[in-house]
């Protein structure tokens, strides 16, 4: 039984710990001084429980919020993405990116391959573990980017820095090499990968392997070189070649009827 005096001590409490912004041990509160009381909880494991609390709520907030912000596309994950259908990728090597090591390296990632073999997947699995470890991400279909940043093409270069494509510890551009870029497109392409270079980690992928990529940007070789200088000197580069989830089915069937 709690009597008066003590409920209004507790009310007391709550309106310190919202004043304060602790909003999860707020909420939490009740249920915890509940549990401690009627177990005798130490005093010192109480605040433990709270404080993680407060934590944990934080935490989960701020991983919903990043994934909204970040655009990048939901349900394709590190968990569900099938690694025995893929042969071409080992297991170990994901799991090794998965750490984030080399986010913090500011290095690059390319994931190459033909359509429906996992490409935006991985790249979208890697991105979310990316934003659980506390990094800050950016989702771009290519061609967006290159909306974004024709948009913002005769930005002052202070400016051009606090631009999400520019500032984020992580960059993912996805589907890159449908469309061959024109010459001044190329050109504010080359500016975004020599800022980011040592600065910033990338994912890309793309259907074009790195010998047809002249061809892409805008033809020019020597800018071709320039931009592929920067993006493989820091790079793994993943190629997948096997089978098409997406087509999977069709095979089986396929082969039902032939058989
Ligand atoms: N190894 C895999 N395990 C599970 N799902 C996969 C795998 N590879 C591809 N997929 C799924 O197949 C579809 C096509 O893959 P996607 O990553 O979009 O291919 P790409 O970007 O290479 O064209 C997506 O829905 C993706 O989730
Ligand atoms: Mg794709």
């Amino acid at each position: 039984m709690t009597s008066p005096h003590v409920k209004l001590d507790i009310d007391a409490t709550r309106e310190k710990l919202d004043a304060l912004g602790l909003g999860y041990a707020n909420e939490a509160l009740d249920a915890l001084l509940a549990e401690a009381v009627s177990i005798e909880m130490p005093a010192h494991q109480f605040l433990e429980r709270l404080l993680d609390t407060e934590r944990a709520g934080r935490e989960e907030r701020r991983i919903k919020t990043m994934l909204k912000t970040s655009k990048i596309p939901t349900g394709q994950t590190l968990e569900n993405f099938d690694f025995a259908f893929q042969p071409a990728i080992e297991r170990s090597r994901i799991e090794t990116l998965a750490t984030g090591a080399w986010i913090r390296n500011a290095e690059v990632i390319l994931l190459q391959g033909p359509p429906g073999v996992g490409k935006s997947h991985l790249l979208v699995g890697l991105g979310i573990r990316a934003i659980q470890l506390g990094f800050s991400v950016q989702y771009y279909r290519f061609d967006e980017l290159l909306t974004a940043i024709k948009a913002d093409g005769d930005l002052p270069p202070t400016r051009l820095k606090s631009r999400k494509y520019m500032s984020s510890s992580l960059l993912l551009i996805d589907e890159m090499g449908f469309d061959p870029m024109n010459l001044e497109e190329a050109g504010l392409f080359f500016r975004l990968v020599s800022y980011r270079y040592a600065r910033g980690a990338m994912i890309i992928t793309t259907n074009k392997s790195i010998r047809d990529w002249t061809e892409l940007i805008a033809g020019d070789e020597v800018l071709a070189a320039a931009i592929l200088d920067r993006l493989l000197h820091r790079s793994h580069v993943l190629n997948i070649k096997g089978r098409s989830y997406r087509l999977r089915d069709l095979e089986e069937l396929l082969t039902k009827q032939s058989a």
